[in-house]
């Protein structure tokens, strides 16, 4: 039975990657030894109440202590709204209310070639673990590493160059990296899907980001082929199942039916979501 932890954790960092985007990092040792890529955490400001209930962020990757053991988790977040407002004031030493892991993170493989991870705003944030995952240079969740894939590309979309936070990140992790702008202002310019569909087709795709970007991956894999999942950003209000908030639409015998992302997501095959019903 996978641990569940709810902690207050202390701020170790809150550092500016790119415009409005922070990465923190939260002194939270029991969470980052259970945590998997592609799982997430809630986070709550203790003695706020606007906002009143948490927000889910993905796993950004796990920190290691001098003896290799996981001490604390990063959350890379865009300032949009009330919480991501308040969090980028935190300081070190500040408390987080955080819980988790949630959610059923990303699929295992073994033996695969090619693996395309495709992220669309800031969609990339679950991304660098499942990288170090993949490769097989860190293990998650209690479990040894292991290889699962030989290459590993991020195709990583952005408005703009000043809105990419953690590229670095992900060539260091071992990915090769391919950035898209909407405006051109860096990389390929136009939509990430567009950029993906001028490449082979790898042997599997996982997509994070704004709908219209999944709905783009989902028809793009479907042409090609080739198999995808796709982690949902779903808004959420418990994040542990209790307040259907969070329904989408999959496909089942008798037509469709609801599923709630943040239990039985928030990654999908893409092939069970209902996105036109
Ligand atoms: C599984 C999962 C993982 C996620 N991982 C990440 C992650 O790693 N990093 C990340 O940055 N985000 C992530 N998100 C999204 C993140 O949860 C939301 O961005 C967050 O909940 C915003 O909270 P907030 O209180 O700052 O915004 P809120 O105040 O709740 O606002 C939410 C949205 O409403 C809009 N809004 C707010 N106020 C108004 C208004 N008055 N009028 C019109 N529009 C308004 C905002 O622009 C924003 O888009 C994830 C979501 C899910 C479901
Ligand atoms: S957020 Fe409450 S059921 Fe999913």
């Amino acid at each position: 039975m996978m641990p569940f932890v709810h902690t207050t954790a202390a701020v170790y960092a809150n550092v500016l990657l790119a415009r409005q985007t922070y990465r923190l990092r939260l002194h939270c040792p029991e969470l980052a030894r259970a945590i998997r890529p592609g799982q997430f955490v809630m986070l709550r400001l203790p003695g706020h109440s606007d906002p009143l209930l948490g927000r889910p962020f993905a796993l950004y990757d796990t920190v290691l202590d001098e003896e290799g053991q996981p001490i604390a988790l990063d959350v890379v977040y865009l300032v949009v709204g009330k919480l991501t407002g308040l969090l980028a004031a935190l300081q070190p030493g500040d408390r987080v209310a955080v819980w988790g892991p949630l959610g059923n993170g990303f699929p295992d493989f073994s033996a695969l070639d090619h693996i395309a991870l495709v992220a669309g705003g800031i969609g990339q944030t679950p991304f660098l673990a499942y990288v170090r995952a993949l490769l097989g240079t860190r293990g998650y969740g209690g479990r040894p590493p292991r290889r699962m894939v030989r290459r590993v590309s991020l195709y990583y979309g952005v408005r703009t160059a000043d809105l990419a936070a953690g590229a670095e990140d992900f060539r260091a992790a071992g990915a090769a990296v391919h950035l898209a702008s909407d405006d051109g202002t860096l990389g390929f310019p136009g939509f990430v899907t567009q950029l993906l569909a001028t490449h082979p087709p790898p042997q599997h795709l996982v997509g994070c980001g704004p709908e219209p970007m999944l709905r783009g991956l989902a028809q793009l894999a479907g042409r090609w082929g080739v198999p995808c999942h796709l982690s949902l950003e779903t808004p959420m209000a418990c994040g542990i199942g209790i307040c259907f908030s969070c329904v989408t639409r999959v496909r089942t015998t008798n037509g469709w039916d609801y599923r709630r992302v943040c239990v039985e997501g928030p990654v999908f095959d893409a092939a069970s979501l209902a996105w036109d019903t």
